[in-house]
């Protein structure tokens, strides 16, 4: 049986000159999970018992989780001393740390509630995070602490909610998978080395997109339909509309998931600092890939906190099929 906590200490005992801070950042997150964890297994309760009479208190009990994963997010990262500034899809700024706590050399950003119109429908939602070293030189953490490009992540993972909890990370050598233990409240090493297929069986995209999307996006969704058996074998499609849950499907059977941009969307939805990026790292790190529809995401150098992303990700060859079809239609 392996904790979390030991793995975390084990891996780090392979480099020396680590000083244990970023260890200490996953821990830090790691109970901040097991709140929401909790707080969401409760909303379900909630949302069972509101449903009978007062219809209003779904949507605010909905809002006020999303509003409480993302202060227990932050409570859980501003005072250990360990983050110089933070980044959430809640909150317009960067979040900075209160003065009364020390300033530390990471940088931390997150989508604390991903999915979240699963919540009312007892669907998988998540967390995800991704964490910088700090590059400012002077003050308390900046703007360019949280606006660096995904390939200089020195860790990044995601939480879900699904029907058991389980925490997904990667420090940049290969991606480990943790279960929560509710009886015991620990997350215990469940996927020691997560490696996604090559050529995946499912693809996940919000269909109903279809006739706003470019000619090349189209010509690759077919090719998932079975229409183009001499391009590429067809597969089986799978969408939940929570990016955590359609990811963490596709990275273990094998799978693509896309975002891309369509004629409403033209930058696609997802956010490349809370979304994209983390999750790229994550598959590249598994053995997949991730691109833009055909730039990897991880080269992108971020301009805005909020900016969104086409996203084309998952099994290599299939992420590689969608570049290709692009660039043969002049999309790339
Ligand atoms: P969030 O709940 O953090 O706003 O994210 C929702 C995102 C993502 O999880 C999912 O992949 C996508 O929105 C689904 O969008 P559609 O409903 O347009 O398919
Ligand atoms: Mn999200
Ligand atoms: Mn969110």
């Amino acid at each position: 049986m392996i904790t979390i906590e030991r793995f975390i200490l084990d891996q780090e005992e392979k480099y020396p000159e680590a000083t244990g801070e970023l260890s200490n950042l996953l821990y830090d997150i790691a109970l901040a999970a097991k709140i929401i964890a909790a707080a969401i297994r409760r909303a379900g309760l909630v949302n069972i018992l509101g449903s009978a009479g007062a219809t209003n208190v779904q949507g605010e009990e909905q809002q006020k989780l999303d509003i409480f994963a993302n202060e227990t997010m932050t409570n859980a990262l501003n005072h250990t001393g360990r983050v110089c500034v933070m980044a959430s899809e809640e909150d317009e700024q960067i979040i900075p740390v209160p003065s009364q706590y020390p300033s530390g050399k990471y940088a931390v950003l997150y989508d604390p509630l991903d999915g979240s119109s699963n919540i009312d429908v007892n669907g998988a939602v998540g967390t995800i995070f991704s964490i910088y070293r700090r590059v400012s030189l002077e003050g308390r953490g900046s703007e360019a602490d949280v606006l660096q490009p995904g390939c200089r992540q020195v860790a990044a993972g995601y939480v879900i909610y699904g029907s058991s909890t389980m925490l997904i990370y990667s420090t940049g050598q290969g991606v480990a998978g943790f279960t929560l233990d509710p009886s015991i409240g620990e997350f215990l090493l469940s996927h020691p080395k997560i490696v996604t297929p090559r050529v995946g069986k499912y693809y996940s995209v919000n269909e109903s997109n279809f006739a706003r999307w470019t000619k090349g996006t189209q010509w690759a969704v077919r090719g998932f339909h079975g229409d183009r058996p001499e391009e590429i074998t067809g597969k089986n499609s799978r969408y939940i509309g929570s990016l955590v849950a359609d990811f963490h499907r596709n990275l273990l059977a094998g799978g693509i998931f896309m975002y891309p941009a369509d004629s409403k969307n033209t930058r696609g939805k997802l956010r490349l600092l809370y979304e994209a990026s983390p999750m790229a790292f994550i598959a590249e790190q598994a053995g997949g890939s991730a691109t833009d529809g055909v730039h990897r995401i991880l080269d992108i150098v971020p301009d805005n906190l909020h900016q969104r992303t086409p996203l084309v990700i998952g099994s290599r060859e299939d992420v590689g099929y969608v570049a290709d079809t692009l660039r043969r239609m002049g999309e790339g």
